[in-house]
């Protein structure tokens, strides 16, 4: 299914009227104190947001509720998002232009996610794969030359995705876009999180945030993720879970690493990247790590 240019993931919301959620989002009410976390597909969203959720309840406890509760084009019906007590940690993959006009326009503070694009694009991969989208046969050359560098892929491409955000950051004069490496996260946990909460308006003591980033490492997530889901809240209240219509539900928790793409880029296609990297982002001054 494609929309505006992007292959969308398998939400129901999506399949059935793609252009009226997409719209119902861009038009949804927002508070001032709302807080959106955009990310780009495989980017780390389940972790970054499990951080935010913690840095704003004060504990660090998991989020009984899953991600795909506030997952703003999945969510079965948008009202809840209404009746959510403030702040509202949203969350979405749509790209800047589509995010609510009221939080762009208004105020309400945005944390984009980037990971560098080779890592991505092997995480999508898999995804997909464990999702029964295609079987092992489908190499990773073969998905990078059919749908990574495709006309359309999921939620269109990475470059318009990160420019299109890069842009926006520029044009930020009150601060109210935040934007986390993934690779940063990795490799400065602390910091990271700490920069975070000042950016939250979140008081926190370096054993809280110390807490955190243990409580939010890739180990301790994977396990705690099957719990997580039990709990689920939107299981309890609306009686289902993210609907979406893939056969399998993909694996979110695979390795967690950075440079993994090292294992799946042959040479030829990592100059084919590398070219196409740099003619993308002649123009950007973003720095995108990729180990
Ligand atoms: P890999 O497939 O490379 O392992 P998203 O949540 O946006 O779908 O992103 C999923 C990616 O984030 C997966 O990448 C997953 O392993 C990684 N991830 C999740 N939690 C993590 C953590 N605490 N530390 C590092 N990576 C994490």
């Amino acid at each position: 299914l494609i929309f505006d240019g992007m292959a969308l993931p398998p939400f129901l919301p999506l399949r059935e009227n793609a252009e009226k959620r997409f719209m119902e989002i861009r038009n949804l009410e927002c508070r001032k104190d709302d807080i959106i976390l955009a990310t780009y597909p495989k980017s780390g969203t389940h972790w970054i947001w499990e951080v935010v959720c913690m840095l704003i309840k004060g504990n660090t406890e998991y989020t009984k509720e899953t991600k795909e509760f506030f997952f703003l084009e999945a969510i079965p019906d948008l009202d809840v998002v209404h009746n959510l007590p403030s702040p509202r940690p949203l969350n979405t993959h749509l790209p800047y232009r589509w995010l609510p006009k009221q939080l762009t326009e208004k105020g309400g503070k945005i944390i984009n996610v980037i990971r560098n694009p080779k890592d991505v694009a092997v995480s999508m991969y898999h995804h997909l794969l464990s999702a029964g989208e295609f079987n092992k046969d489908f190499t990773f050359t073969q998905f990078m030359e059919t749908l990574f560098f495709g006309p359309v892929c999921t939620m269109g491409s990475w470059y318009d995705y990160v420019k299109e955000f890069e842009q926006a950051a520029e044009n930020d004069r009150h601060g109210l876009l935040f934007t986390v490496h993934f690779e940063n996260m990795k490799k400065n946990p602390i910091d990271e999180t700490k920069r975070l909460a000042k950016f939250l308006n979140v008081e926190a003591s370096d054993k809280f945030i110390e807490d955190i980033v243990e409580k939010c490492s890739f180990e301790n997530l994977k396990s705690a993720d099957k719990t997580i889901k039990d709990q689920s809240i939107m299981k309890k209240i609306v009686g289902i879970g993210p609907e979406h219509t893939r056969k399998n539900k993909p694996n979110m928790y695979r390795k967690g690493v950075i440079g993994d793409w090292k294992n799946h880029f042959t040479v030829t296609l990592n100059e084919r990247f590398d070219r196409i990297f740099e003619d993308e982002m002649k123009n950007s001054k973003l720095h995108i790590h990729f180990e």
